[in-house]
């Protein structure tokens, strides 16, 4: 057989954790503990330390919005070696990635989430709100 040959990752059980979660600074921890959580019981362990630091940027964006009682945090289980952290928010607004200069104390979230990713995230509009992701993998650093 010629030509280039697909890698393809092991096949497994989608998971997936969602939960509702309160527009409050605690929300962050909450979301850090289930995030580790997680992960670690789907044997990504060695992404815990991003993803922590992803879904902090993610929830406390979405908790400045203020636009509904609560938020709803996903974390999915993609596939053997990535997931996907999302967060639903109640405000229409999306969000924007601003390269901070290096005194600016705000404005860093979005790079943040964008660099740990290496771009794999997005923000999808939905009737009432919206919905912004972030996928991260093992391996993608250099
Ligand atoms: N969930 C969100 N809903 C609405 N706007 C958002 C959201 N997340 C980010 N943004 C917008 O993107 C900008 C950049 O976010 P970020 O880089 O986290 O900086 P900061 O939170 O310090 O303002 C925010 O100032 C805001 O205008
Ligand atoms: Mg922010």
């Amino acid at each position: 057989m010629t030509g280039a040959v697909a890698v393809l990752e092991p096949p497994v059980a989608l998971a997936e954790l969602s939960t509702d979660l309160p527009y409050e600074p605690g929300s962050a921890s909450r979301a850090r503990q289930l995030v580790q959580a997680a992960l670690t019981g789907w044997g990504l362990g060695d992404l815990v330390d991003d993803a922590v630091l992803v879904v902090s940027e993610l929830v406390t964006n979405a908790a400045k919005t203020g636009c509904r009682l609560e938020m709803t945090l996903r974390i999915i289980r993609l596939t053997a070696a990535s997931v996907r952290i999302s967060v639903t928010d109640g405000c229409r607004v999306l969000p924007v990635r601003i390269e901070a200069d290096d005194g600016d104390v705000s404005g860093r979230g979005v790079d943040l989430v964008h660099k740990l990713t290496r771009g794999q995230w997005g923000a999808v509009p939905e009737p009432f709100g919206k919905t912004v992701h972030a996928d991260l993998r093992l391996g993608r650093k250099p």
